[in-house]
């Protein structure tokens, strides 16, 4: 007996060309012990009959909003909520642009907006209706909502384009319910993570400042990593262009000294990652008014060093969090800095970058790492920063103390 027996999954299936292919993947979920119900938008109608789908499903298709048999036998509520899990396939644009505003006008959409079950979507479209801006909104606001995607494929459409947009293939679309129907282990459950990210922001006068590139991307992947592993999660951020993640308490800084100071308030915690980009020094005095330009005499700031966050926490005699890792931007002998690092600021793990202009790390999405610790150094191939996220939380998660 699969673990998937007994559950059920409630599959919508849009209308668009790569419809033909939920007919495959019922037949796939069927064949894994799954219960399989469909919707079929009116749409769809135009690309598979609803009697192969009840064929397949072995239940009667629903596609009416206001369907008085329907309601009698089965809400469109109830329906929406009975399912372990909501597929879309093939998730088309307008489907996107209906849940990523909470439009409900058909069944689909009103099953979508009435559920309180997982929603995973296939999507399948023509390439510059993918890449179309309106599509790239609606794609991140939907997950930022929380609905999973698998897909799209790069590859040749119907329409005879090449690019994304092609929907995933039923065996990877099961593969991806199945994952999602399956309980993830939560290693971090009752552990609380603290995570620095971003840059900070050192002010020189009420309107100058002193910072830098970082993007933040990494720090907030590993936020969002920590969630799903369990863990209380608290990101304590200098200002970035990016969304909270989902479940992750958010103290925003400013400055070095208001990041440290954070970071204090936010003991004792289990584990803590210093990924922030910390300004090393900060202006000896910040003037009060706006420093006037002065003809040909550029002004001399007196600088002091900041508080090194990592150090000050990792060296704690009370309140030390079990785990203490800290990243190393490193552009060349990228290990052997890395260990003066663990040493020198008395961490367990260094997670070392390469971020020379070349990497492309800096801003970028991708990161290629190397984990260094007393254990000894592992070195990772280039992946995207969730990736590395993922792997890194689920490693540290093995790492703690039990
Ligand atoms: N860090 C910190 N507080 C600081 C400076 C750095 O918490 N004031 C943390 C960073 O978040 C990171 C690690 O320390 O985890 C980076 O150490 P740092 O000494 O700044 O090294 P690099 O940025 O790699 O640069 P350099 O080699 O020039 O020291």
């Amino acid at each position: 007996m699969s673990a998937l027996t007994g559950k059920s999954v409630l599959l919508i299936i849009g209308g668009g060309i790569a419809a033909y292919k939920a007919l495959e993947l019922i037949r796939l979920l069927r064949g894994r012990g799954l219960a399989v119900k469909a919707i079929m938008t009116k749409a769809a109608h135009e690309f598979v009959t609803p009697l192969s789908v009840a064929s397949l499903t072995g239940a009667k298709v629903h596609d009416h909003l206001f369907s008085l048999t329907d309601e009698i036998e089965m809400g469109h509520i109830e329906l929406s909520r009975s399912a372990d899990l909501l597929v879309v396939v093939p998730a088309t644009a307008d489907l996107m642009a209906k849940m990523a505003h909470g439009h409900a006008d058909d069944l689909a959409s009103t099953a979508l907006l009435a559920t309180d079950k997982p929603v995973l979507l296939a999507p399948a479209m023509n390439v510059r209706m993918w890449l179309n801006p309106a599509t790239r909104r609606n794609a991140d606001q939907l997950k930022r909502d929380g609905v999973l995607f698998i897909g799209p494929n790069d590859g040749e459409m119907a329409c005879g384009e090449f690019g994304p947009g092609r929907m995933a293939e039923p065996i990877e679309i099961a593969a991806a319910i199945e994952k999602a129907l399956t309980p993830q282990a939560k290693p971090l459950a009752g552990r609380k993570v603290m995570i620095t990210a971003g840059p900070t922001r050192e002010p020189i006068d009420p309107v100058r400042y002193i910072s830098n590139h970082s993007s933040g991307k990494q720090g907030y992947a590993l936020a969002e990593a920590a969630v799903v592993l369990g863990a209380q999660t608290m990101l304590i951020s200098g200002p970035v262009d990016l969304p909270i993640p989902p479940g992750v308490g958010m103290i925003p800084v400013e400055t070095a000294e208001e990041m440290l100071k954070a970071c204090e308030n936010e003991l004792p915690c289990d584990i803590a990652i210093f990924c922030a980009a910390v300004a090393d020094w900060r202006v000896a005095r910040v003037a009060t008014e706006k420093i006037k330009k002065a003809e040909g005499r550029a002004p001399s700031l007196a600088m002091v060093e900041n508080p090194d966050i990592l150090r000050t926490i990792a060296t704690r005699t009370d309140k030390r969090p079990k785990l203490v890792v800290g990243f190393a931007a490193e552009t060349e002998k990228v290990v052997e800095h890395a260990r003066e690092k663990l040493a020198k600021k008395g961490c367990d793990v260094i997670i070392a970058n390469d971020v020379s202009p070349e990497s492309g790390v800096f801003g970028g999405d991708r990161n290629k790492v190397h984990v260094v610790s007393a254990q000894g150094v592992e070195i990772w191939p280039e992946m995207t920063k969730q990736e590395v996220a993922r792997r890194l939380m689920d490693k540290l998660s093995e790492l703690l103390p039990k």
